[in-house]
């Protein structure tokens, strides 16, 4: 099968479906939070980042969690987005959420980085869960819908739904990596996987490798009929393609641009001593952004006398995330671990040389410190996209910056003017690392001209509308 990221030109910028949309997502766009004057705060992660200026241009229904469990919500709208909350018990969070889709799949999808739990409860709460959302979805899609299910926490929704409702097109976007065969054989209830996610119209990927992945599993497993970019089973057909996502470039350009953020800018360089090189790490704290090894490869630097620590200073932002899981509390543990040890040898009092702030950033706080950033690290070993790279660029509005970039984060497939590394390296990765902080002015702006560029041409507007005419095109050839 031959499967390409699709051509941006092949559809008109804008070109908003007319057919009602609903999406569904395990969280809705915005959480519980009681901190906040209206006691909702935005979700974590890049999913929401990019589905919500999206949703909001073309209009539409969002169903999912609020992020609290035993929490009967009545329908509610925000920022123009009628939100349909699905109720989850505090048992169900912790098997369904907590459980098989971060100790069992996301594990299993990112390389096996850690060991995967199989437990038949977890799966029985996921198959439930999942058919919740699927009744809900059934029950308020206006006929003629098109309905967009995304990632690994909804894989079993497309074919329950399609049960119960066949006039309705599928949609699904795995955000993630879809693992090869070999790995993804593992699981016990993959049959079901497979199966669930075949009742799609079409199945979107971040790269190729994922729809290459789907469709060799789908054949070995249920001996589906594979052709090119479609996959036949049970007498419904399935395409599959490429869709890298992306960010609103715009919306990011024009915060990086207003007052308040360049007045927090240069507050920030200030409060950090100002250095003549700031170090940036921003992830969400888990064990497959390499955050661990990115330390470790600043302080080795320090220690060898290749960087300053009088001239270099490093913030990390690492966002809590799912804590109570077990690897997520060791990486934790790890993480500060390291802070700590690389502060305690190489800091001056007043002056730490790694700034860790384990909290959840406002994104106009998150754009300020983009723009401070001299050279952003991102290191995962492995990542579906990582948004947080094309945020970099695209606040990066002096043109200046230099981006290090993991080979194994979907977005090095667009982001080759990024400084490549293989992140398993240690040497290669302290290399990348000098190289980027001494990398000469007219590099890293023609670097960062060219990182702008792609960001701006493949935006998430363009990435949505790509997404639905695809869709609508596989509903006609139904
Ligand atoms: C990643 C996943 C999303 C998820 C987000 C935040 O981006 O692909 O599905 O929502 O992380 O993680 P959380 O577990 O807090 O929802």
């Amino acid at each position: 099968m031959k499967i390409a990221a699709d051509d941006p030109s092949s559809t008109a910028p804008g070109a908003a479906p007319i057919r009602p949309i609903v999406i569904a997502a395990n969280r809705l766009p915005v959480m519980r939070d009681n901190t906040t004057e209206n006691g909702w705060a935005p979700s974590p992660g890049g999913l929401v980042r990019a589905l919500l200026p999206m949703l909001r241009s073309s209009g539409g229904t969002w169903v999912g969690w609020t992020g609290t469990p035993d929490d009967p919500t009545e329908p509610f709208t925000v920022d123009g987005v009628d939100c349909y909350p699905i109720d989850i018990s505090a048992k169900e969070v912790e098997l369904y959420y907590e459980g098989f889709s971060n100790d069992g799949l996301w594990p299993l999808y990112h390389d096996a980085l850690r060991e995967s739990t199989y437990d038949i409860a977890q799966w029985e709460a996921y198959q439930r869960v999942n058919e919740r959302f699927a009744i809900t979805l059934a029950n308020i899609a206006p006929p003629n819908a098109i309905v967009w299910i995304h990632d690994y926490q909804l894989q079993l929704v497309p074919a329950m739904l399609r049960q119960q409702r066949p006039d309705i097109t599928i949609g699904f976007f795995l955000h993630i990596p879809f693992p090869p065969y070999e790995l993804f054989s593992r699981l016990p209830w993959r049959n079901e996987i497979i199966d669930g996610l075949l009742g799609c119209d079409l199945i979107g990927f971040q790269r190729p490798k994922g729809a290459t992945n789907f469709a060799a599993c789908a054949s070995q497993l249920r001996k589906s009929d594979i052709g090119e970019n479609v996959i036949h089973n049970a007498g419904h057909r399935t395409e599959l393609g490429v869709f890298p996502i992306s960010i609103d470039f715009a919306e990011v350009e024009e915060m990086a641009a207003g007052r308040a953020t360049r007045k927090l800018t240069s507050q920030i360089r200030t409060r950090l001593g100002d250095p003549e090189v700031i170090l940036l790490g921003v992830d969400r704290l888990d064990y497959t952004k390499g955050i661990g090894l990115r330390l470790r490869a600043f302080g080795a630097l320090l220690e060898s006398g290749e960087l300053d620590p009088e001239r270099c200073v490093m913030v990390q932002v690492a966002t809590p995330t799912r804590e109570a899981v077990e690897h997520y509390q060791d990486e934790r543990r790890e993480i500060e671990r390291l802070v700590g040890e690389i502060n305690g040898r190489f800091s001056r009092i007043g002056l730490p040389v790694i700034h860790y702030l384990y909290q959840t950033l406002s994104y106009d706080d998150l754009i300020a410190l983009y723009r401070a950033g001299d050279v952003m690290l991102v290191t995962p070993f492995r990542d579906g996209m990582n948004l947080v790279a094309k945020e970099y660029a695209a606040a990066h509005i002096d043109g200046d910056g230099v981006l290090v970039l993991s080979e194994f984060a979907g977005a090095a497939d667009e982001l080759t003017d990024a400084v490549l590394v293989n992140p398993h390296d240690d040497r290669a990765l302290q290399e990348s690392i000098v190289t980027a902080v001494e990398m000469h002015r007219h590099e890293r702006r023609a670097r960062m001209a060219g990182l702008r560029e792609q960001v701006k041409r493949m935006d998430v507007q363009g990435w949505a509308d790509r997404f639905y005419a695809a869709l609508a095109r596989a509903a006609e050839n139904q």
